[in-house]
């Protein structure tokens, strides 16, 4: 078989591997599409602190059961599967309240262990998750960013009542955008970005109001408005955002962080007291999989707005590429494996 491999930061090969074999507990999968995330474009730059090499990346993939390793019921060959990448050993403190996604001994597919830009893969199991005849291919490969988005939305209970403002319309910030307009109803959601065509994107995702802060700051806009947002979701992660977001706030408003950055960001303490805000992260998805097929399944979200672009596996570089280089143009890039 074929797969993706980066062999070292910046090299990588199509490589032919041997077809592996499920283990016990684990099925494989004949991969039929694949999406393309930052992070794959990190690990292939070297800038994924996590990342070893060789490794065959791709972490959003949807595809077919076609091998069962002992003890999984041969029933599921054949069975339509998205695979979440999360893997967790199930009895750590973070496994046991509910945190697999921060397991201490957390394995993330396509990060820590081989991947899905590949023609096949094996995973665990109950890391298979079915899906169900009505949701197309196209919108099961989308599942694993939905569940980012069901991870931030389900650390802060979003109301009606909120008003919601987003930084960042990548991928990210209109999963988010799509969770608090179609599954919570939020009543307002303002998405800021500083790239006019991101912004179109969000207005058609569903944005109530789209703010371009590279050509006006955010407090100024928002203070025109008399808007002081109650829930403020940073899908933008530049390390001021943070203390921006503070300040900007209503009070007892709700701010989820998602970003890695090791640089500090500087936060000044009166103003979350002040206002007694309150401060999440999030990371991956703790067992969100079966909400976002439930999503999909009552037509809550519409992943086919956030594909740009499709390629042929084999064209994997030049997908890359364009994913990197033409944020105006590129939002989800998916890869066909025939
Ligand atoms: P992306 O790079 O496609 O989108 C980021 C957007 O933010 C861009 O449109 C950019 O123009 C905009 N932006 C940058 N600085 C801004 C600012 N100061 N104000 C407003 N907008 C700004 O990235 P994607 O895939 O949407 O991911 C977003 C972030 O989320 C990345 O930093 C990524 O590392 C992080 N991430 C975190 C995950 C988690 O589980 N915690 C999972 C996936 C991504
Ligand atoms: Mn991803
Ligand atoms: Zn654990």
């Amino acid at each position: 078989m074929k797969s993706v491999v980066i062999e070292q930061p910046n090299q990588l090969t199509l490589a032919e591997r041997p077809l592996p074999q499920p283990a016990a507990g684990e099925v494989r999968v004949k991969v039929k599409l694949a999406g393309i995330c930052g992070s794959d474009s990190h690990i292939y730059r070297g800038h994924n602190p996590f990342a070893k090499y060789p490794r065959v990346i791709g972490h959003e993939f949807y595809g077919l059961i076609d091998a069962v390793g002992e003890g999984v019921s041969a029933e599921r060959v054949g069975e339509r599967v998205v695979v979440d990448p999360v893997i967790s050993c199930g009895h750590c403190y973070p496994c046991s309240v509910g945190k697999p996604n921060v397991c201490n001994e957390l394995v993330v597919l396509g990060v820590h262990r081989d991947g899905g830009f590949s023609e096949y893969a094996t995973v665990p199991a109950r890391n298979a998750w079915a899906v169900p005849a009505a949701i197309p291919d196209e919108n099961a490969v989308m599942i694993e960013p939905f569940t980012i988005a069901a991870n931030v939305t389900g650390q802060v209970n979003p109301t009606e009542k909120d008003i919601a403002l987003i930084y960042g319309a990548g991928p990210m910030g209109l999963t988010t955008l799509q969770a608090l307009k179609n599954v919570y109803n939020v009543q307002q959601v303002i998405v800021a970005d500083r790239i006019e065509e991101r912004l179109a994107m969000a207005q058609r995702n569903g944005a109530d109001w789209v703010i371009n802060n590279r050509q006006q700051p955010l407090a100024e806009a928002l203070a025109e408005q008399g808007i002081k947002p109650t829930l403020i979701v940073d899908a933008a992660c530049h390390p001021s955002i943070l203390q921006e977001a503070i300040a900007l706030a209503s009070p007892a408003a709700r701010i989820v962080i998602m970003g890695f950055s090791s640089e500090p960001s500087q936060i000044i303490q009166q103003g979350i007291t002040g206002k007694e805000l309150s401060i999440f992260s999030s990371r991956l998805n703790a067992g969100k999989f079966p909400v976002v097929i439930d999503w999909l399944a009552r037509a809550l979200i519409d992943p086919t707005k956030l594909v740009t672009h499709k390629f042929d596996y084999q064209h994997v570089t030049d997908a890359i590429e364009l994913f990197e280089k033409d944020q105006r143009h590129c939002c989800k890039v998916l890869l066909t494996f025939n």
